[in-house]
C-alpha cells in the first residue's frame, strides 16, 4: 500500500507459509522484499526482472551499481546461471548449501537481467541454507538477487527490526525468523584457474577453501583485481563514451533517455527505473553497434537512481 506521502507501508510477517506465499507474490510482481538467509537478511528481487532489481537499488539508495549475488536452490540451477570448473565444483559439494558464495563465469545462456552482474561477465552465486530463502526460491521458482537488506553504507541487517531501522517506507515486506546464525555476511571467492581469490572474509575461512581444493588462497588486490564494494575492473564498453550528448555525430551511437530520443532510449518517458534495469544492455548493444564507432548518451538527471546511473556513465566515459 503506498502511504499518502508517497512512501511504501512496511509490514514485518513472521516466517510461515502464508507469509512465504505472499513474499512469492510480491517478488513475482516486480517488488523486492526482504528475507533472512543464514547470514544477514538479504533484500530479495527476481534476478531475471530487470525492473525488479533496479529497485533493490533504489530501495538501498546506493549511490553506484555494485554486483549482487543469484541465490539459488539445486546445483542444476546454479549451472544454468555460471560456468563451474573442478574446483568450484569442489566447493559447491563441501559448502552448498551454506555461507559461500563464488564469483564464476556467466553461462551465456544465463537467465539473470545484466544489471544484476552490473554488465560483467562473471556472477557471483550460492546457495543458501536457511529455510525461509530456501522456500522464497522454491515458491517463486527464480533464482534470486539479494544485497543485505540495509540502507547503503549502515551495517549490515541480522534481525527483521534491523532491516524495518532504515529500509522502513522504502519496501513493502520484512520476513522475520528472528537472528540470523552466522551474523556476518557469506564468504566471497572467486575461482581462477589455478588460485583462489578471497574477495571477502566471512563465515568459511581460507584454510578450509584451501583445505578442500588444494589451491593456494590470495587477498583480494593482489594482482590489482577487484575488491567486494569497490570494484576496480567494472566492464568498460570498447568505444569511447561522451556524455550529457543532446545531439549524436554521424560515428556515434545515442542512447537517449527522456526528450532526448536517440538511436535507442534508455526510458522515452524519463523513468529511471526503466533507465537503470535497460543501462548495461544499452551500452552492450551499442559497443556491438557495426555503424558507428563511439557512443554518446543523453542528460540523465542526477536524483536518485539517477545518481548511480551517472556514477556508472562517468566511470565508462573516463576508462580508457
Ligand atoms: O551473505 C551474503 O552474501 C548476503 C546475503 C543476503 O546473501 N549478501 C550480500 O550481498 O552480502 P552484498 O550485495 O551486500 O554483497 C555482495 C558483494 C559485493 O561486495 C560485490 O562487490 C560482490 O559481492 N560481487 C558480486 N558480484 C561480483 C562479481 N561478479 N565479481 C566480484 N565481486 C562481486
Ligand atoms: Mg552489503
Amino acid at each position: 500500500m503506498i502511504t499518502p506521502n508517497g512512501t511504501l507501508d512496511t509490514i514485518i510477517r513472521p516466517y510461515d507459509d502464508d507469509a512465504i506465499a505472499e513474499a512469492a507474490r510480491r517478488i513475482l510482481a516486480g517488488e523486492c522484499v526482504a528475507v533472512p538467509t543464514e547470514t544477514v537478511y538479504g533484500l530479495a528481487a527476481d534476478a531475471t526482472n530487470a525492473e525488479a532489481v533496479a529497485r533493490v537499488y533504489e530501495a538501498k539508495g546506493r549511490p553506484s551499481f555494485n554486483p549482487l549475488i543469484v541465490h539459488v536452490n539445486d546445483f542444476w540451477e546454479a549451472e544454468e546461471i555460471a560456468e563451474f570448473d573442478r574446483f568450484s565444483q569442489m566447493l559447491a559439494e563441501e559448502f552448498w548449501p551454506g555461507p559461500l558464495t563464488m564469483v564464476l563465469p556467466q553461462n551465456p545462456d544465463s537467465p539473470v537481467a545484466s544489471i544484476v552482474t552490473a554488465g560483467l561477465d562473471t556472477v557471483a552465486i550460492r546457495m543458501p541454507a536457511f529455510p525461509p530463502i530456501r522456500d522464497l526460491i522454491a515458491a517463486t521458482e527464480c533464482p534470486i538477487a539479494a544485497p543485505s537488506a540495509n540502507v547503503s553504507g549502515r551495517i549490515s541487517p541480522t534481525r527483521a527490526e534491523h532491516v524495518m531501522a532504515t529500509l522502513q517506507g522504502k519496501i513493502g515486506l520484512i520476513i522475520d525468523a528472528g537472528g540470523t546464525v552466522h551474523g556476518l555476511e557469506s564468504t566471497i571467492v572467486a575461482i581462477e584457474h589455478d588460485h583462489l581469490r578471497l574477495l571477502r572474509p566471512g563465515p568459511i575461512d581460507r584454510t578450509q577453501l584451501e583445505a578442500v581444493t588444494g589451491l593456494e588462497v590470495r587477498d583480494a588486490g593482489e594482482g590489482g583485481i577487484e575488491a567486494p564494494g569497490q570494484l576496480k575492473s567494472h566492464y568498460a564498453p570498447a568505444k569511447p563514451v561522451r556524455l550529457d550528448a543532446l545531439e549524436a555525430e554521424d560515428n556515434e551511437f545515442h542512447i537517449g533517455f527522456g526528450d532526448v530520443p536517440g538511436d535507442a532510449s534508455l526510458s522515452p518517458d524519463g523513468n529511471l527505473v526503466r533507465a537503470a534495469a535497460l543501462l548495461f544492455d544499452a551500452l552492450h548493444h551499442a559497443e556491438q553497434d557495426e555503424d558507428s564507432d563511439a557512443i554518446a548518451i543523453a542528460p540523465i538527471p542526477d536524483e536518485g537512481l539517477g545518481a548511480a546511473i551517472n556514477d556508472r556513465l562517468r566511470r565508462a566515459a573516463a576508462e580508457r
